[in-house]
């Protein structure tokens, strides 16, 4: 460096020509810093997405990225988002920052509607609820908090599969994690005897990562009855669950239904930690407006835990965004935004369901002599089809139809206008 400013120094007094000084410091400082950074590897969703535009075939469909489409493949903006827009924009609000955790508001609000209106957890002040950068922001900061302050095991469990940005969160931090058995490529279902014998050797006091609704990647949710007995091998081997709720009213279309999980393991005394995600249920993907709580047991060690997580956010980006939060505060908060809200999250869950049940019965239609029972069982945005990885190149290649290399594909992407096709395409495959 010193040597850069020496050249340069003599430079400057022969010549005294500034562009040539700046073109030379260009060419010295991007050939020097970060000469030792590898290429890393493309994220896969977006991988696929960008094949799928590069595809100038009609009829390409994209059933790789896991967003809401309605029915004519487009993005979906909310009415009751809409509306709560024009409102925020009549109120002429500031753009101050917010606290730390958020807005106290948004946090209640929130936190309400994953424990429920009269949670007596919430109620006794026990718990610690903070705005996030939406679900991942949330798993991140959560994740973040065990390795500085969990005085237990420190041993994430996750189930195989799962979402592919737990591992990597995990990786980040350091953070040892280990798989229980969870799916059953058998049956394409719940694997509840591996899952319980797995969870059953688990060391005491480790943290158990769960789906609280529409797994992903699978869309297989365990029964109310399989959740029961969950709870109380998770108890019994004395381990810290900790729920990622990222699609809340997506999976039966009922906020309350989706939330049954969360709320069991909570009447059944786990002191639970909960990541939220508004992304999915409100569409608010870009605005990233999320939550974290911690359940503490009694209000003191929620004042503490509290003050712990505000340090940790302070260094991290200071203070959440605004936007996306004032929107979500402001529908659960006003009784008929609320209302009209459930009304959209049916909205699309029931689309969702009717596109399976016409995936299915395309794929059946056609005389395909497998099993696609388990099309219509799963929930959510996402199916995971079975489909093998030669059986999805084939796919891409001969119909253009993009999806994960697992065979997982977002239902959300399937109109009526191409589920004919779609089945179509599936059933050749698999012939
Ligand atoms: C299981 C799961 N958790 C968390 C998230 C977080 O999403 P976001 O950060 O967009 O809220 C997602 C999104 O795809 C998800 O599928």
């Amino acid at each position: 460096m010193a040597q850069v400013v020496r050249k340069l120094t003599v430079h400057v007094l022969k010549n005294n020509n500034v562009d040539s000084i700046i073109g030379n410091t260009a060419v010295r400082a991007n050939s020097t810093w970060w000469s030792n950074v590898e290429m890393g590897p493309p994220d896969v969703i977006l991988g696929i997405t960008e094949a799928y535009k590069r595809d100038t075939n009609p009829k390409k469909v994209n059933l790789g990225v896991g967003a809401y489409r309605d029915d004519n493949g487009n993005p979906f903006v909310l009415p009751s988002v809409r509306k709560a827009e024009e409102i925020l924009l009549k109120k002429s609000l500031n753009h101050e920052y917010a606290p730390i955790g958020g807005e106290t508001s948004y946090t209640d609000a929130v936190a309400k509607l994953a424990f429920g209106e009269n949670s007596p957890v919430l109620q006794n002040k026990s718990n610690v609820t903070v705005q996030t950068l939406s679900g991942t922001g949330a798993l991140r900061l959560g994740f973040e908090f065990i390795t500085k302050h969990y005085a237990k095991t420190r041993e994430l469990w996750m189930s195989t599969p799962t979402w592919g940005n737990h591992p990597q969160i995990c990786n980040t931090l350091n953070l040892t994690h280990k798989k229980y058995r969870y799916y059953d490529p058998k049956t394409n279902g719940f694997d509840l005897k591996g899952a319980i014998e797995d969870i059953s050797k688990i060391p005491e006091g480790s943290i158990i990562l769960l789906h609280a609704c529409a797994h992903n990647p699978t869309g297989v949710d365990p029964r109310p009855e399989e959740w029961q007995q969950l709870s109380q091998v998770v108890k019994d081997r004395k381990l810290f669950p900790f729920f990622d709720m990222a699609y809340q009213g997506f999976a039966t279309g009922d906020v309350d239904n989706d939330a049954f999980a969360v709320r069991l393991f909570v009447k059944e005394g786990h002191q639970v930690a909960l990541a939220q995600s508004f992304a999915k249920n409100m569409g608010l993907y870009g605005e990233r407006a999320g939550a974290l709580t911690f359940l503490c047991g009694d209000a003191g060690t929620a004042a503490k835990v509290m003050s712990q997580v505000k340090i940790m956010v302070r260094v991290m980006y200071s203070n959440p965004p605004l936007y996306g939060a004032r929107l979500v505060q402001e529908i659960l908060n006003t009784p008929d935004l609320k209302q009209q809200w459930l009304k959209d999250v049916k909205l699309m869950a029931d689309r969702i369901i009717s596109m399976r049940t016409k995936l299915r019965a395309g794929i059946e239609g056609a005389g395909n002599k497998l099993p696609w029972k388990h099309i219509t069982d799963q929930i959510g945005m996402f199916c995971y089809t079975g489909l093998t990885p030669e059986q999805v190149d084939r796919l891409t290649k001969e119909f253009h139809v993009y999806l994960t290399k697992d065979g997982r594909i977002s239902v959300a992407g399937i109109s009526s206008k191409n589920v004919d096709y779609v089945a179509e395409a599936i059933h050749k495959v698999t012939s």
